[in-house]
């Protein structure tokens, strides 16, 4: 199988990519990245000799057409990916997840090639804390940030394509992952840096915002079960029941550290702050027959605080950048 990989050289996607080579050495596997300053070419180095790695913009209607063509499944990780940036600056958020999607549809379409579309819980907005329903497929779109808002959009034309002009696609919507190799700029690589920097963790607003976190392999291994055995043109939800407040999180991190688990600042909160997401992924478990594998997350949390703690060289670079951005912002 020839893969195209967009967005491999980021968290999710170049998790995505050691996993496939890992477990389908039969794969042949094309990156597409622009090498933003969300990727690192170090997520990459141990599967280096394994793959082949073009430099571009998946906005790219030209250099994207000549990669479809040579491919047989297209996953599209790319993506603006932080909230906080979409605050600052929407537009790259526009021109990446909107044209940059529907550049590659407009290619998978003239090539009859298959599409998975990679996108998030966040298009369905917030749940109060006491809400005793979750996200499913049927939710109603409601998207809150500009970043939320261009993955929404990218959604819908995904689905446009795929029952006006027969593209034969499938959209994962996945909550919040963790795991090895997510950029410093995110909730839990910060927190955990500052902590090996000596410096308090920074909560938003009063730190009772929920997120359902899901270990990035197991949000991988989701989207495997949908390309291997997805329905064409159905939505699946991944998540894994691992709903946490941010108070929590960073208690948990904290006391990995052996500090007091109130040894935090409470900063400026994020405008229009979403609440708590929820993801119930019953389609997913009981049509494809997938599971999480962490289902502990203090064990997994523990994991990750042990990779950055072994990689300070592959995070450095980027903890200095990303602090000088949160400063100018008082978070
Ligand atoms: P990331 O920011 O870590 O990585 C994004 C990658 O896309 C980077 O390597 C970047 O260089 C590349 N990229 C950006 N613009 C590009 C362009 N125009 N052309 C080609 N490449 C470009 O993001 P991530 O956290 O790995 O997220 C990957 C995907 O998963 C995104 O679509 C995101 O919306 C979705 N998602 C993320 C989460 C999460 O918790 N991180 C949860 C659900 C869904
Ligand atoms: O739900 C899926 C989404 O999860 C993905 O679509 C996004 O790409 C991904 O970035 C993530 O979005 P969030 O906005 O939930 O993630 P972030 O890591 O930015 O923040 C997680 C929570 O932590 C959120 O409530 C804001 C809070 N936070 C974040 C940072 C960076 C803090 O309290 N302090 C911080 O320093």
């Amino acid at each position: 199988m020839r893969l195209l990989v967009t967005g491999g050289a980021g968290f999710i996607g170049s998790n995505f990519v050691q996993q496939t080579v890992r477990e389908r050495p039969d794969a042949e596997i094309t990156v597409l990245d622009a090498m933003t300053y969300a990727s690192n070419l170090g997520s990459l180095t141990e599967v280096a000799d394994k793959i082949k790695v073009v430099e571009g913009d998946v906005a790219d209607a030209a250099l994207v057409d000549s990669l479809v063509a040579e491919s047989d499944v297209v996953i599209h990780f790319a993506a603006e990916s932080h909230n906080d940036n979409s605050l600052n600056d929407p537009w790259p958020f526009v021109q990446t997840n909107i044209i940059g999607t529907y550049s590659l549809l407009q290619a998978v379409r003239k090539h009859e090639v298959r599409y998975h579309h990679i996108s998030t819980d966040e298009v369905y907005g917030d749940l109060e804390l006491d809400d005793p329903n979750r996200f499913d497929e049927e939710t109603s779109y409601n998207p809150s940030s500009p970043y939320s808002a261009s993955k929404a959009a990218s959604d819908m034309l995904v689905r446009a394509w795929a029952r006006s002009f027969n593209v034969q696609a499938t959209i994962s919507n996945c909550s919040n992952n963790y795991g090895p190799r997510q950029h410093v700029e995110k909730f839990i690589p910060r927190q955990i840096t500052n902590v090996i920097d000596g410096v308090r963790p920074k909560l938003y607003g009063n730190g009772v915002n929920v997120r359902d976190w899901i270990h990035v392999d197991d949000h991988n291994s989701a989207v495997w079960a949908i390309v291997d055995k997805g329905r064409i043109g159905q939505t699946y939800l991944i998540g894994a029941d691992g709903e946490q407040n941010n108070l929590e999180v960073v208690g948990m991190i904290l006391e990995q550290f052996g500090k007091a688990k109130d040894d935090f600042d409470l900063v400026t909160d994020r405008p229009g702050h979403d609440l708590r997401y929820a993801i119930d992924s019953s389609l997913l478990r009981s049509e494809l027959g997938w599971m999480p594998k962490f289902t502990n997350f203090r064990d997994g949390l523990a994991d990750t605080v042990d990779w950055y703690r072994a990689n300070e060289p592959w995070w450095r670079a980027q903890k200095l950048a990303t602090e000088k951005v949160y400063a100018a912002q008082a978070r």
